[in-house]
């Protein structure tokens, strides 16, 4: 770590448990490489603290702060001010402190798109297929929505599903049993529940109906190749893994807080990979 002069700009990250987090390797890494004279530092900031913690870093002169689990939602509640993003996500992952003021955005529709781009593959190419209607599946269908793409939903709560159709107009539901059905009418199939996360079981879907010009995102990231992934390289689709977003979506941020619009790059990628290999 560089050493810091009474100039530094500082920012960090806000989570219940924050340990496992990348996102200060992420943003050190940018650091180093740009050579700012600012830090970012993991919060670890239990459950209901948050509000008055934001204030004190507000206070402290802090220049913004990441929100992760489990605070996404109370960080949308006590933000003076929340952008569309994450009006429509309904829920804030990036802090901006400005002028006395919270200021909440969410990042990570923009952080998935371009992943997606970054893979050579157009938002509005065809209709997207989205399984799972949480946190991340909702700022991801708001993004889709906004690039223009037609956008469907499988949850395995159907109730869940109507709740984020009726936040988002456009969106189409089907039901999580057809979900291995619906894929040859769709261009785009993205993973947002936690199947095939390390400790989770895999998400079983069926590609063997599937277009050979589908395209396989997941947004899960830990392991890098989740069965999901493995299966659909193995039947010749093209693939999106979940690490491109996560390093995306920290791009704002990172520009807002240090004045430096950071490159996502193979280099950058191979350095946080690392961290999650030698788990
Ligand atoms: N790459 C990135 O930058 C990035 C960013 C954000 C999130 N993520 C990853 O995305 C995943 C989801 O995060 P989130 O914040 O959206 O979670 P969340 O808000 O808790 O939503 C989880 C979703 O997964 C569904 N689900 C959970 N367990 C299931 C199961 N056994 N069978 C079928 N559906 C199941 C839930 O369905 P119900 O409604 O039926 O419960 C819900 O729709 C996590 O693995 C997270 O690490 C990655």
């Amino acid at each position: 770590m560089s050493i810091l002069s009474g100039h530094s700009r500082i920012a960090g990250i806000a989570g219940w448990p924050v340990t496992y987090s990348r996102s200060p390797r992420l943003h050190g890494f940018w650091l180093q490489r740009y050579g700012i004279d600012g830090a970012y530092v993991p919060l670890p900031i239990r459950p209901g603290n948050l509000p008055t913690a934001a204030r004190g870093l507000l206070a402290a002169g802090f220049a913004g702060a990441n929100v992760t689990i489990p605070h996404k939602l109370a960080a949308f509640e006590f933000c003076d001010t929340v952008d569309d993003t994450a009006r429509r996500a309904g829920a804030v992952n990036t802090l901006v402190f400005r002028d006395g003021k919270i200021a909440g955005s969410n990042t990570d529709g923009y952080g998935f798109i371009a992943n997606l781009r970054a893979h050579g593959v157009e938002p509005a190419t065809g209709p997207a297929l989205l399984l799972g209607a949480g946190g991340s599946a909702r700022a991801v269908a708001a993004a889709l929505l906004d690039a223009g793409t037609v956008v469907t939903i499988a949850n395995r709560t159907r109730l869940r599903a109507e709740a984020l159709a009726r936040d988002l107009p456009g969106l189409r539901i089907v039901d999580w049993d057809t979900k291995d059905a619906a894929l040859v009418d769709h261009a785009l199939v993205v993973n947002t529940t936690p199947l095939g996360m390390v400790g989770h079981e895999a998400i079983g879907l069926d590609l063997s109906g599937a277009p050979g010009s589908l395209v396989v995102a997941d947004n899960v990231y830990v392991p890098l190749e989740t069965p999901l992934l493995a299966a659909a390289r193995a039947q010749g689709l093209r693939c999106v893994g979940g690490l491109g977003m996560l390093l995306h979506q920290a791009v704002p941020g990172f520009h807002a807080w240090f004045g430096t619009k950071p490159d996502v790059d193979e280099e950058l990628r191979r350095f946080v990979a690392a961290d999650l290999l030698a788990q």
